[in-house]
């Protein structure tokens, strides 16, 4: 099946290739990135991102997972990453997102955001989206707030990540709240 596009005013959020590997590597072998996401370890394996972009084509043809690469429409230049974990029997999914460290602050996490909880609910039909934050990533917390994402409470030591416990912030949203 073909992965979607998205497009926002500035960003293309399109399917991850091969070709893009050594960007990602580049972009994820980062340690403030890396320091509130268990997901991506630090140093970042140099065949992770291929591996990683690998999986991406099988896991959307399965109903579990849509990911995209986030783009700049005018460079074409790679600024992150952000995906869907599909959860179909409870049409809910989990949102996950990262951007490069050079690229912070610039409000691309929250355009990016945007664009996928509207695909999921106008596109996938799915009644809520949720996500996690480690509780000292006060950034991404932000993020949620911006998207309209309501914090449900805190999930304790819920993530281990590089030998120590973190409490988890936990944010939904649900269909009817979705503005946009
Ligand atoms: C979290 C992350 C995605 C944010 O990306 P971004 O494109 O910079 O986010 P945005 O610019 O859309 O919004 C960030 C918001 O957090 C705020 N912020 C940033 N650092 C902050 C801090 N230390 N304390 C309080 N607010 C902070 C910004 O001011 C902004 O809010 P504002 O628009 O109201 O001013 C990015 O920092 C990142 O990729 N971090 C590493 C990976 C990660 O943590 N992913 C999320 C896992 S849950």
């Amino acid at each position: 099946m073909i992965r979607p596009t998205l497009e926002t005013e500035r960003l293309r959020l399109r399917p991850f290739t091969t070709a893009d590997a050594d960007e990602v590597t580049r972009l994820a072998d980062n340690e403030e990135l890396s320091r509130y996401i268990p997901a991506i370890p630090y140093p970042y394996p140099k065949y992770a991102a291929a591996e990683w972009i690998s999986t991406h084509q099988e896991k959307f043809d399965f109903g579990q997972e849509i990911v995209f690469a986030i783009t700049d429409k005018t460079t074409r230049n790679i600024i992150g990453a952000i995906g869907l974990v599909l959860t179909p029997e409870h049409k809910r999914a989990e949102m996950g997102y990262w951007i490069g460290r050079e690229y912070w602050g610039q409000r691309y996490a929250t355009e990016a955001g945007q664009a996928v909880i509207r695909y999921a609910f106008k596109t996938l039909g799915l009644e809520s989206v949720i996500a996690h934050h480690l509780a000292p990533n006060i950034a991404s917390g932000r993020v949620m707030q911006k998207l309209g994402m309501k914090y449900e409470g805190c999930r304790r030591r819920f993530f281990l990540h590089r030998g120590e416990f973190f409490d988890a912030a936990l944010y939904s949203i649900i269909k009817e709240e979705f503005q946009g």
